[in-house]
């Protein structure tokens, strides 16, 4: 589904440079259900983006679905983005001006889903993560926990084929944090691909694969 070549990024500190990924290999199989781990400030955030094309790297290959991320143009991978994947946020990425209601149904507008289709799916999502009584509020007037359901809710309303997810149980109490990892392994047995950020060894264990990165490199 996708692999990392040699992938370097860096920023230019005056006359320092500091390296945030250095020579990341990584290949990932469709299905696969991957935790990634280490340190704060080792780089696992970093990653996840350039995975998402969100962010830029300096130096290497990045194929993604036989794409060369690489050489392609930025609306290019906004394209890819839109087709591919389902993101949760760290730090959830809400919209605040939009309702809990709009924020879960943005995924659906990019990808020309019909009106009342969209109402249907919205729908669901909100009773699947039990906040239908939320559906009118602003990001701002919900708890941490509530931001971080509907950032959830939708990173999957679209079905993505890759889900990518930074820390998504970090502000979940420890049953609703649960609750979660059951509906990413019940989504990865569906054939969804997962790549999860965790500090929790035992949010890890949900997964196939560890990958522990320190200082921006993975270690083997
Ligand atoms: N745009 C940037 N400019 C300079 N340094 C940056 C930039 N983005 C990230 N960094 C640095 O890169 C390092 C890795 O950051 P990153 O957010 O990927 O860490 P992380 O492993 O996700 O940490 P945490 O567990 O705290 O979320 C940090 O030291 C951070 O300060
Ligand atoms: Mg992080």
């Amino acid at each position: 589904m996708l692999e990392l070549k040699k992938i370097f990024k860096w920023v230019n500190n005056g006359n320092n440079r500091v390296f945030l990924l250095k020579d990341i290999n990584l290949s990932v199989k469709e299905g696969e259900f991957i935790s990634i781990m280490g340190p704060s400030g080792s780089g696992k955030s970093t990653l996840l983006n350039v995975i998402g094309m969100l962010d830029e790297f300096d130096e290497g290959e990045y194929e993604f679905f036989y794409e060369p991320v690489h050489k392609l143009k930025e609306k290019q991978r906004t394209a890819l983005y839109k087709q591919y994947i389902g993101f949760v946020f760290q730090a959830y990425h809400l919209i605040d001006e939009l309702t809990v209601y709009e924020n879960i149904e943005t995924p659906l507008i990019y990808q020309d889903i019909k009106a009342s289709e969209r109402k249907a799916m919205v729908a669901d999502m909100l009773d699947r993560f039990n906040i239908v009584g939320k559906k009118d509020l602003f990001p701002q007037q919900l708890s941490g926990g509530q931001q971080q359901l509907v950032g959830i809710a939708r990173a999957l309303i679209a079905k993505p084929k890759l889900l990518l997810a930074d820390e998504p149980t970090g502000n979940l109490n420890s049953k609703q944090g649960e609750e979660i990892m059951n509906l990413f392994s019940e989504l990865n047995k569906e054939g969804v691909t997962i790549i999860q950020v965790t500090h929790s060894e035992k949010n890890a264990a949900y997964g196939s694969r560890i990958i522990n990165l320190l200082d921006g490199r993975i270690e083997q």
